[in-house]
């Protein structure tokens, strides 16, 4: 049985695992597993990372070069672009980017190229794992049957599980292993067997029924935090038009010890995941007939906060018989979240365009 096999291999911590994609998902997988005593090989399409990862240097914040020395020195770690390695590993993980097309539909093209990569080597007795957040179904729908057309058979010559990551870089309190992992598998086989190999590196694993399950539950809880910075956001708008002031409001509510979570308004939203992740839950609604207005309207009022800061900026510039032309205007923290250097999808860019198309000479300052 495929899944002994497996079993028997992670056990003995001779199962090869290699990750797809080294960035902030997979960097810090791939340590944990090779600090552990895994043979891992990492796979990477941009040569500068790989370059930089088997000299010893980490780009991740959340990985220190250190650890990277020390998995280098281990001999069970390396990263390649070649993937024809493929073929060694015995699970294989796939972290690359889940980004929006224009028309914020999912862009799916960095899952199908990964994918691809496997059917080419795909050999009987391997564990695929996607890691990378997408919409309820890919796993089944799209990664199946392509490792299917290598001529492989689910539970009779491979296993498949959809885990999903909830790092959340720059946290110093929660990092890989010691946030629960939700596993769920195409097959209860997979399920088990992918969930075991987590055991290895995190503290606690929760399994799901279905594939479909974990890719949900990662997408209602970034769903989740999108729609209450949405209400943040509104509520900061309605305190402003009051005279309240926002932050001593949420303060006193965050004191009630039940019933309340407190979410903080911000100039909008960024980085890879919550700006996205809802667009890939509703556009799989919508295929189904579903129109999700929370998410719609959620992302209306966080895509708006950069708009409403200019304004707040304008005014109060005017308050002072300033224009915005002419002013120099410094922004204290590009990056889309404090102490972390990810720039992507950051509102900062957003704020920085408009009021340097009104005439503003910005400047920026960024400690990362
Ligand atoms: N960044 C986060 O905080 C976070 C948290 C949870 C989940 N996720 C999800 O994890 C996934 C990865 O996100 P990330 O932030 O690590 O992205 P990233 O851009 O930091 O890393 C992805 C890496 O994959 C590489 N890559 C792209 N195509 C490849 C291919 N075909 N083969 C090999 N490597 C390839 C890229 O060069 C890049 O280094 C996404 O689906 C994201 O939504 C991200």
């Amino acid at each position: 049985m495929i899944n002994a096999v497996i079993k028997n291999l992670i056990q003995e911590k001779t199962a090869c695992v290699g990750v797809i994609g080294l960035g902030y998902v997979g960097l810090p997988l791939i340590v944990e597993f090779a600090l552990k005593g895994f043979p891992t090989i990492g796979f990477e399409v941009d040569t500068k990372k790989v370059d930089d990862i088997n000299a010893g240097q980490s780009h991740i914040v959340d990985v220190s070069s250190e650890n990277v020395q020390k998995c280098l020195d281990g001999e069970n770690f390396k990263a390649t672009v070649e993937f024809s390695e493929l073929g060694r590993c015995d699970v294989i993980i796939i972290c690359v980017p889940t980004p929006l097309r224009k028309t914020k539909d999912p862009d799916m093209s960095y899952i199908l190229a990964a994918g691809e990569q496997i059917q080419k080597y795909a050999r009987r007795g391997q564990l695929i794992i996607l890691e990378s957040t997408t919409y309820p179904g890919t796993t089944d729908e799209v990664l199946q049957p392509m490792i299917e057309e290598a001529g492989l058979k689910l539970d009779e010559d491979f296993l498949l599980a959809f885990s999903p990551e909830r790092v959340d870089p720059g946290n110093p309190q929660f990092q890989t292993h010691n946030i629960t992992k939700v596993v769920g598998g195409v097959g209860k086989d997979s399920t088990e067997v992918a969930a075991f190999l987590y055991s290895h590196i995190v503290e606690n694993v929760h399994a799901v029924s279905s594939a479909r399950v974990a890719e949900a539950c990662k997408l209602w809880e970034n769903t989740f935090r999108a729609i209450n910075i949405g209400m943040a956001n509104e509520m900061a708008k309605v305190c402003n038009a009051l005279g309240i002031d926002t932050w001593e409001v949420v303060r006193a509510a965050a004191t009630k010890p039940f019933g309340f979570m407190a979410f903080y308004p911000g100039p909008g939203i960024g980085g890879h995941c919550i700006p996205l992740d809802p667009h890939y839950l509703s556009w799989k609604a919508r295929q189904h007939g579903f129109d999700s207005q929370f998410i719609s309207l959620a992302e209306k009022i966080n895509s708006g906060m950069p708009k409403y800061v200019f304004e707040l900026v304008r005014d109060a510039l005017n308050e002072n018989e300033k224009s915005i032309k002419g002013a120099m205007i410094l922004i204290l923290g590009v990056a889309y979240k404090k102490d972390i250097d990810d720039m992507r999808e950051s509102p900062a860019l957003s704020i920085i365009d408009l009021l340097r198309a009104k005439g503003a000479d910005v400047r920026y300052h960024d400690h990362c």
